[in-house]
């Protein structure tokens, strides 16, 4: 008898199948499919870039869109430092940073201006800068404290930034009449009103 017509085909289809469920099987064992990659967001990002400017929508409400949007890791995909920094130097075991260990997110506006502007002109309505907060010091692997950002909205303010500080979970005790965590001219300003400009 001859099998060789037959079982062709049938080999053929069955070594097809098998070769695939490798290919399956070998894209999802990959690190990072089908995985977050960051440590922090719990959500997909579901809103989309550039937010509506705080002046316009007003501060409350620019305040809750931009903690989803933090929230939600929708920053994760800008161009960042490339690990976990200090922002100063450690005398005797004490940290001399003037923030903690961080991370800082350049918006695509804020990076254009950072990168190919070579820092001139004005850095357009809507540009973020996100620092992420680690524990200091510095290590790879921290878990995240707490964000502060920066979002720029020149009609706001005459030093023309909106400024923000959100934690995980983080709600304040008395909204009505803690100090603000986020909005215009905040503390932030003692040390960044010193910046030449931008
Ligand atoms: C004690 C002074 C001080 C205070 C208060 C302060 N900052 Fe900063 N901030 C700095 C300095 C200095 C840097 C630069 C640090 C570095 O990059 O190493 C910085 C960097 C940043 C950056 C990153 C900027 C960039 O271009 O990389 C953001 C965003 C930021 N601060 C937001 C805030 C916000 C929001 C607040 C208030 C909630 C705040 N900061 C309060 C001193 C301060």
């Amino acid at each position: 008898m001859n099998f060789r017509v037959p079982l062709r085909p049938l080999i053929v289809t069955v070594l097809a199948v098998l070769a695939g469920m490798a290919v399956i099987s070998a894209i999802e064992s990959t690190p990072g499919h089908a995985q977050n990659p960051s440590p922090t967001p719990v959500k997909r990002c579901e809103i989309s870039f550039p937010l509506p400017n705080p002046s316009d929508i007003g501060t409350r409400k620019f305040e809750q869109l931009l903690y989803a949007f933090i929230d939600q890791g929708c920053y994760r995909s800008w161009v960042a430092d490339s690990q976990i920094r200090n922002t100063g130097p450690f005398l005797n075991g004490t940290s001399f940073g003037t923030h903690n260990a961080v991370k800082v997110f350049y918006s695509p506006e804020v990076w254009d201006w950072l990168k190919h502007k070579d820092r001139q002109g004005e850095i357009p309505d809507g540009a973020i800068i996100v620092k992420e907060m680690f524990p200091s010091p510095a290590k790879e692997g921290s878990k995240l404290s707490a964000w502060t950002i920066m979002v720029k909205d020149k009609k706001g303010s005459y030093d023309g930034w909106y400024w923000s500080f959100h934690a995980p979970g983080y709600k304040p005790d008395n909204p009505d009449i803690d100090y603000p965590d986020s909005g215009f001219g905040l503390y932030c300003l003692r040390c960044h009103a010193s910046a030449e400009k931008e």
